[in-house]
């Protein structure tokens, strides 16, 4: 059996143990658990909160969004269309409220409705932030979701958590415990195999 169980059926973990002699394998993490990977990366599975803003929604990129972050792997456990409250919307940007965009932002902001998900996979708070690019638009890499589809910092079609903890804080504002669904991709995972 190919895949997440095989690799765990054939004993593999994802850091090497005390008696391998071999180099480093190309094994990638394929366990639904952390693990250490000793003297490198761990692979620890995170969730985010990605949210479509209301000019990404209202240019039809909701789709291209989703796209790109199912196919580079990652597995979508929440999603929904929103008016965002601005109780919501304060408290997601309480850090910024002395900042002289704050009013802009919260208008922007509330200007349609925003397309809030939650991804779920290894290191998907820092995967997510390279997937959309540079805050300033200006600044965004050709190939981010920024640097695709945005010219200016105040439209910037996409918002991502910026740390993990930025994303449990975030994940518990916009979503109840009971709209996130855990589900096992039964193996198939696209983005995870066996060298
Ligand atoms: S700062 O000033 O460094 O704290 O801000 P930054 O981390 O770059 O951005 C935080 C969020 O504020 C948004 N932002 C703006 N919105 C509208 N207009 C302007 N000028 C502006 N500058 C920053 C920026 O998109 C970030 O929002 P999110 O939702 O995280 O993308």
């Amino acid at each position: 059996m190919g895949g997440l169980f095989g690799v765990r059926a054939a004993g593999l973990r994802c850091a090497r143990g005390p008696r391998d002699p071999e180099p480093a394998r190309a094994v990638r993490c394929q366990c639904p658990d952390p693990l250490p990977f000793k003297g490198g990366p761990s692979w620890t599975r995170e969730r985010t909160l990605v949210a479509v803003k209301p000019d990404g929604v209202q240019r039809r990129l909701v789709g291209d969004v989703i796209q790109r972050f199912e196919r580079r792997g990652f597995t979508l456990v929440g999603m929904k269309m929103l008016q965002a409250p601005e109780s919501v919307l304060a408290e997601h940007y309480q850090d910024l409220r002395r900042k002289p965009f704050y009013p802009a932002l919260i208008r922007y902001m509330s200007s349609g409705p925003v397309v809030a998900m939650v991804w779920e996979g290894y290191n998907v708070v820092r995967a997510s932030r390279a997937m959309i690019g540079h805050t300033d638009s200006a600044e965004a890499a050709p190939g981010t979701i920024r640097g695709d589809f945005s010219v200016h910092i105040s439209r910037n079609v996409i918002h991502a958590s910026d740390s993990v903890e930025g994303a449990q804080r975030e994940i518990q504002l916009w979503f109840q415990s009971s709209e996130l669904v855990s589900w096992a991709d039964g193996g198939q995972h696209s983005s995870i195999h066996s060298a």
